[in-house]
């Protein structure tokens, strides 16, 4: 069973072929961050725009680069949700015609699903330099799902049944990373930037709060942010009148390092508390930690330290957006003989939830 997955939810186009749910033939992305970059974020005009002119050409390698033609797959995957509409849009258009004229079933996805599904992929077809899990996960399992749009802990007793345990009251983990990059003069996107400087601070240098809040397993981020530009503020001899903008020119490169390395600590600390405590109540056979956030080794490493089990790891660009999530869940769909969608009526859902 072949599953071709489309993925446009934001600012990458990417398209992937997957076998069986675990077998990864192929994964185009086509990331437009060099292009947002300049505006400091994703400008949802212009990734709509550049998915649509990136679809076919993604389409037509991702196909060429799993030695397969049309005759070959058996069904379309594509996110719907949740989103930026535009984007969205885009993808979902193009399954739908591609649904039409290739006959083949559409199978709708759920982005923030996808991610946990990323990490079902066990075989990369001989692709060594892409080092995929020995096993997949089992259930029960919980997923920490940690993205720029998303934090959750979610448990799941099998495929397609599972229960949101907690998510965000407020800002997603992975869009604290990348307002604090701002503050802090570093580029986008904020994760993989914050974790580069993070590199060269002490994460014990400043003692940031973690939020409590009411939801045993919810989070909070807003606080952090807010007291993470204080500390800024403060650090730059100035108080809270001084504009965000303005902080990073008046630190020391070493200021910015120990900053966004304490900042990242409790970031990460903060999502990890909640994920042992879920670990202890529900006695999950697996972990695993989706969404760009998942790529960082610094929540590699806290959660490992801690988790009494032994995690395996998606590698860092199955956990960013990607067509293969989408392949991979468009094949359980089809597997466990969930129905297809009507290719003619297929609607986006930008605020699509779990
Ligand atoms: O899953 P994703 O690609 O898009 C969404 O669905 O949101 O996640 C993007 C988020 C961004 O906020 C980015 O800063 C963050 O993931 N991210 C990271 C790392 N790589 C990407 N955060 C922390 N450490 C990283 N290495
Ligand atoms: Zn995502």
């Amino acid at each position: 069973m072949k599953i071709l997955g489309i993925e446009t939810s934001c600012d990458e186009t990417s398209v992937s072929v997957v076998e069986d749910g675990r077998v990864l033939h192929s994964n185009v992305v086509l990331s437009q961050i060099d292009i947002h970059k300049q505006y400091g974020g994703v400008v949802p005009e212009v990734a709509a725009r550049s998915h649509l002119e990136a679809m076919m050409p993604v389409v037509d390698q991702a196909l060429t680069q799993a030695n397969c033609n049309w005759t070959d797959i058996d069904g379309i995957a594509v996110t719907y949700g949740a989103g930026l509409s535009g984007s969205l849009l885009i993808g979902v258009m193009s399954a739908r015609i591609l649904a039409i004229i290739k006959d083949k079933p559409l199978y709708a996805c759920n982005h923030v699903e996808g991610h946990v599904y990323a990490n079902l992929l066990t075989d990369s077809k001989g692709n060594d330099s892409l080092a995929l899990p020995t096993s997949a996960p089992e259930f029960p399992l919980l997923a920490l799902i940690v993205s720029g749009g998303h934090s959750q802990l979610v448990y799941f007793r099998e495929h397609f049944d599972y229960t949101l345990l907690g998510v965000t009251l407020d800002d997603a983990i992975g869009e604290a990373f990348d307002k604090v990059a701002k503050i802090l003069g570093l580029p986008y996107p904020g994760g993989p930037s914050v974790s580069k400087a993070a590199l060269d601070g002490d994460p014990a240098a400043y003692k940031l709060p973690i939020a409590r809040v009411e939801g045993e397993y919810d989070f909070s981020f807003s606080g952090l942010k807010t007291a993470t530009l204080r500390l800024g503020q403060k650090l730059a001899g100035s108080d809270h009148t001084l504009p965000s903008f303005e902080v990073a020119d008046k630190l020391t490169e070493q200021q910015i390092a120990d900053v966004a390395a304490s900042f990242q600590y409790t970031a990460v600390k903060t999502v990890v508390d909640k994920t042992i405590k879920a670990f202890e109540q529900f006695q999950p056979k697996s972990v695993v930690i989706a969404g760009g956030v998942a790529a960082s080794q610094e929540l590699r490493r806290q959660l490992s330290e801690r988790l009494p089990i032994n995690i395996e790891y998606a590698p860092p660009s199955l956990c960013t957006d990607n067509g293969a999530m989408i392949a991979c869940l468009g094949c359980y769909h089809a597997m466990l003989g969930r129905d297809p969608v009507d290719p003619y009526t297929l609607d986006v859902d930008p605020s699509l939830r779990m």
